[in-house]
């Protein structure tokens, strides 16, 4: 019996990466594989292109060059001769499924309830019928902690609920690979850990994960893997004790130096 010794392909496979805003080149040539399980926390100064970056693995931004694989799949259709990548929005709609996204200021609808907003994309995007979607919402509010607040509207709850729902509502659509864009920045000191206490549940069972953060004690404990991003490019990765504790390049240190409030 044939035994096969080539590793999975990566859940997400980025080579070449780069976006342009008019002639500004704000993410300039990243390579990046993400394992299975992969948990990466992703540092930098602000404007260093996290947001681009995470926007562009989700096809909220498309690439102006590079490629993107999902599950050894590239996404979009190579033109012939000049090597760019053609998508079409039938695809980027599955693969926005595929790569869920977890935003800084939530952003939730503010008319619809926790549960409606958790409902939406299920009913919208993946066409279920009410109870179905109703059922998935109501287990996916229970999973954060929040099944007592379905009927709530956003503004009757805390910035740290708001983000839950949030979470509840990208975990609704099964998506193989989670991108947190400072999920826990926009909320008073006080909400951090109700977030960050689900972000690592989350971990904990397995599931694969980007997230941006300036809560470094945070990802040192949560993720396996760290870059530090500076001008668009990966400027600095490693584990957490080396990327952390002992970084090599002088911007890292610099960045790090800047966030003094940082225990382990
Ligand atoms: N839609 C856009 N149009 C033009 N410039 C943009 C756009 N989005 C981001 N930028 C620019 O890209 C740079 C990086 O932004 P961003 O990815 O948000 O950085 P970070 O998340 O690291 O703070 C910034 O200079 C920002 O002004
Ligand atoms: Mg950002």
């Amino acid at each position: 019996m044939a035994t096969n010794t080539t590793p999975p392909a990566p859940l997400l496979r980025v080579t070449g990466l780069r976006k342009h805003f008019g002639k500004d080149e704000i993410i300039r040539g990243i390579d990046l594989d993400v394992a299975p399980g992969d948990r990466i926390a992703i540092l930098g100064a602000s404007g260093s292109g996290k947001s681009t970056l995470l926007r562009c693995l989700n096809f909220m931004e498309k690439p102006t060059a590079g490629r993107i694989a999902l599950a050894g799949g590239l996404v979009g259709t190579e033109r012939p001769g000049s090597g760019d990548i053609v998508y079409t929005e039938r695809e980027l709609t599955q693969v926005r499924q595929r790569v869920g996204m977890v935003f800084q200021q939530f952003n939730l609808f503010p008319h619809m309830t926790a549960i409606g907003n958790v409902m939406e994309g299920l009913r919208t995007v993946k066409g279920m019928d009410r109870a179905a979607a109703e059922s998935k919402a109501r287990a996916q509010l229970e999973r954060v902690g929040l099944a007592d607040k379905s009927d709530t509207y956003p503004a009757r709850l805390s910035g740290g609920q708001k983000q839950r729902v949030a979470i509840a509502r990208a975990l609704a659509m099964e998506p193989e690979l989670l991108l947190f864009d400072e999920p826990t920045s926009a909320l008073d000191p006080e909400l951090v850990g109700e977030v960050l206490r689900t972000i690592r549940a989350l971990a904990e069972e397995g599931r694969t994960m980007l997230l941006v953060t300036h809560e470094l004690g945070f990802a040192y404990h949560f993720a396996n893997r760290i870059l530090f991003i500076a001008d668009g490019v990966i400027h600095e990765q490693g584990t957490p004790d080396q990327v952390l504790k002992n970084p090599q390049q002088a911007r890292t240190q610099a960045f790090l130096a800047r966030h003094n409030e940082f225990h382990f």
